[in-house]
């Protein structure tokens, strides 16, 4: 069982970035920068055990034994919100391939409803794959989208969201100990709607405004 590692703990930056997203007044372009700031600090946590290799180069001075990164991974964002958590992801691993996989939340049940998936059949010569999604709230999106990739033969896998919940961590944890969880802070509730609270509000309607929302 994998314990989270929570950022906005340690890291000043984290913490000033998820205050501004979690501000009701943040509109939606400085909440994309936002998400993006933090996203950059995530991603260099999230990435810290990926493998390199040694490259001779030259320096304009001398040879220089330097690193270069090895293996191709995966980028897993969750739609809608978890894809603007991916040119953070991007900037750390140019090569990486992008698996995107939609899944809405029945706003009832809480369930996760499977809409679309671009993982391939096979997974075959993928290192790590990171999930990225903002919130781990009942876990139902993201237990579904591990389980969807380890059927397509995925894996390691680290999950990467920026604001989780005793109840999503739990959940994940219980169905799959294996999985590495990188969060920006924990909640403490979940309510009845399945919201966390304090929360950011819905994540993907924040980042991605459907109706105008700066009209005078
Ligand atoms: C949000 C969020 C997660 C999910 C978390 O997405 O981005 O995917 O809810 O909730 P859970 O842990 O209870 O599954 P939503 O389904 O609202 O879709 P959206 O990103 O399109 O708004
Ligand atoms: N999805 C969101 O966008 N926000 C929550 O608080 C819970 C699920």
């Amino acid at each position: 069982m994998q314990e989270p590692e929570v950022l906005c703990r340690i890291h000043p930056v984290a913490a000033s970035a998820l205050t501004i997203m979690r501000r009701k007044e943040t509109a939606p372009p400085e909440f994309a920068r936002q998400l993006h700031r933090l996203s950059v600090l995530l991603a260099t946590e999230a990435t810290c055990a990926v493998k390199t290799h040694d490259v001779e180069i030259q320096t304009p001075m001398s040879s220089y034994t330097g690193k270069a990164l090895q293996g191709v991974h995966a980028l897993v964002p969750i739609m809608r919100a978890g894809a603007g958590m991916l040119d953070a992801f991007r900037l750390m691993l140019p090569d990486a391939v992008i698996w995107h996989v939609s899944v809405a939340r029945d706003e009832e049940t809480l369930r996760p409803i499977f809409k679309d998936s671009k993982v391939p059949k096979s997974t075959t010569g993928i290192d790590t794959c990171f999930v990225l999604d903002p919130m781990l709230a009942t876990g139902g999106s993201a237990c579904f989208t591990i389980k969807h990739l380890k059927e397509r033969g995925a894996g390691p896998i680290v999950y990467v969201g920026v604001i989780g919940c005793p109840q999503g961590i739990e959940r994940l944890q219980d169905e799959h100990p294996d999985v590495r969880i990188v969060l920006g802070d924990i909640d403490a509730i979940l309510n009845k709607r399945g919201y966390i609270i304090s929360g950011l509000g819905d994540a993907g309607d924040r980042l991605n405004p459907t109706v105008p929302w700066n009209v005078q």
